[in-house]
């Protein structure tokens, strides 16, 4: 049964018509054409798919269209700075070169900005396990975690953040 939803989609409101079925990821891929969104496991298992939903990063695939119904989704689409540059995320993503094919790195991204946008700073570990969802075939995680240390990570005694 199809259903009309509205929600605010990058900081714009959407109106959507999904089927009652539809995962979160496909209405953002295929009714919006935000294909940053990716599909990985669809099981809940590689965070392939995250995006924020109400600033909370969620496996998009587990969650229905319909739930999302009156609620703000982010995407890498929506990211961006104002005048347009990378995000900070993004751009340590870059400088500490923690992508390769790249199919991981939207999921982890948003669970990036959320980790900025808590305000607190994290530990190495701490941000080990808040990646744990994440799976990354190719690069292997150490480049990731020195990405998100350079704008998440605690400050090392006696020493500057490297940002
Ligand atoms: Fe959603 Fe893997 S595609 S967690
Ligand atoms: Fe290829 Fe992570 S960069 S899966």
């Amino acid at each position: 049964m199809i259903k009309i939803i509205h929600l605010t989609v990058n900081g714009a409101p959407a109106e959507v018509a999904v089927d009652e079925r539809e995962s979160l990821t496909d209405m953002l891929r295929q009714r919006l054409g935000l294909t940053s969104v990716k599909k990985g496991c669809e099981a809940g298992e590689c965070g392939a798919c995250t995006v924020l939903l109400d600033g909370k990063a969620v496996n998009s695939c587990l969650y229905l269209a319909v739930w999302a119904d009156g609620h703000s989704v982010i995407t890498v689409e929506g990211i961006r700075e104002k005048n347009g540059l990378l995000h900070p995320v993004q751009q340590a993503f870059v400088d500490e070169a923690a992508i390769q094919c790249g199919f991981c790195t939207p999921g982890l991204v948003l669970t990036g900005v959320e980790l900025v946008n808590s305000g607190r700073r994290y530990t190495r570990e701490e941000l080990r396990e808040k990646i744990s969802g994440h799976l990354c075939r190719c690069t292997g995680y150490e480049n990731i975690l020195n990405a998100l240390e350079k704008v998440v990570g605690v400050k090392p005694a006696g020493e500057e953040n490297r940002t």
